[in-house]
């Protein structure tokens, strides 16, 4: 798919196709198109839990969703939950942050990382809701993420069984200033 395409193509989906099924191969794939991306001295800090088996991902879904993101994934065979290694992007080698973003850089990695992932999904045929209301302590607990590392948004994935409008946005004059 050509890229401007494919940019218009992404929505945020909120219905998914009932009984299907993403594989092994296809998570790595979309991992390894996340780890293309620029990074603090390529540090690399993002990390990937990805939740497929039925069990596990029922109980994701019940224990560390809000209702709303439970029914906005319902039927997403798959929840890749995204966190990043704290102390290291954004920090020196003395682990002082170098400036006052600190570890709001590793944010930003992830952030870059997961625009690669969701993007290779739409080119795969897949669709992907990023959901930032989840419960961390919760995912911390049932995943087995470390305090080392910052637990920050759950990424649906599946089949569009909708198709959305998509949302407008602002004006390009309204968030570019040239000089
Ligand atoms: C950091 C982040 C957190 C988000 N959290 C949620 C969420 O918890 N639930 C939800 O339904 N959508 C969530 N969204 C999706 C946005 O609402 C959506 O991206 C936005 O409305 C633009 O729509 P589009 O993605 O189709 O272009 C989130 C998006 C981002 C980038």
């Amino acid at each position: 798919m050509e890229f401007t395409q494919l940019l218009e193509n992404r929505r945020s989906i909120r219905a998914y196709k009932e009984n299907t099924q993403i594989s092994v191969e296809t998570v790595k794939e979309l991992i390894a198109a996340a780890q293309q991306a620029p990074s603090w001295k390529n540090s690399q800090t993002g990390r990937y839990y990805a939740v497929s088996s039925k069990e596990m991902l029922a109980r994701v879904k019940a224990e560390c969703l809000p209702e709303f993101n439970q029914r906005n994934s319902r039927n997403a065979p798959l929840l890749i939950v995204t966190a990043f290694v704290k102390g290291i992007a954004g920090f020196d080698n003395d682990a002082s942050p170098v400036n006052e973003l600190g570890d709001e850089w590793g944010a930003y990695d992830l952030g870059l990382q997961n625009s690669l992932l969701i993007l290779k999904a739409r080119e795969l045929g897949l669709d992907t809701l990023i959901m930032g209301i989840r419960d961390e302590v919760k995912l911390r607990e049932l995943l087995g993420i470390p305090e080392s590392e910052e637990v920050v948004s759950v990424i649906a994935v599946g089949y569009r069984d909708i198709e959305p409008k998509k949302p407008v946005r602002k004006e390009i004059e309204e968030i570019l200033k040239l000089y």
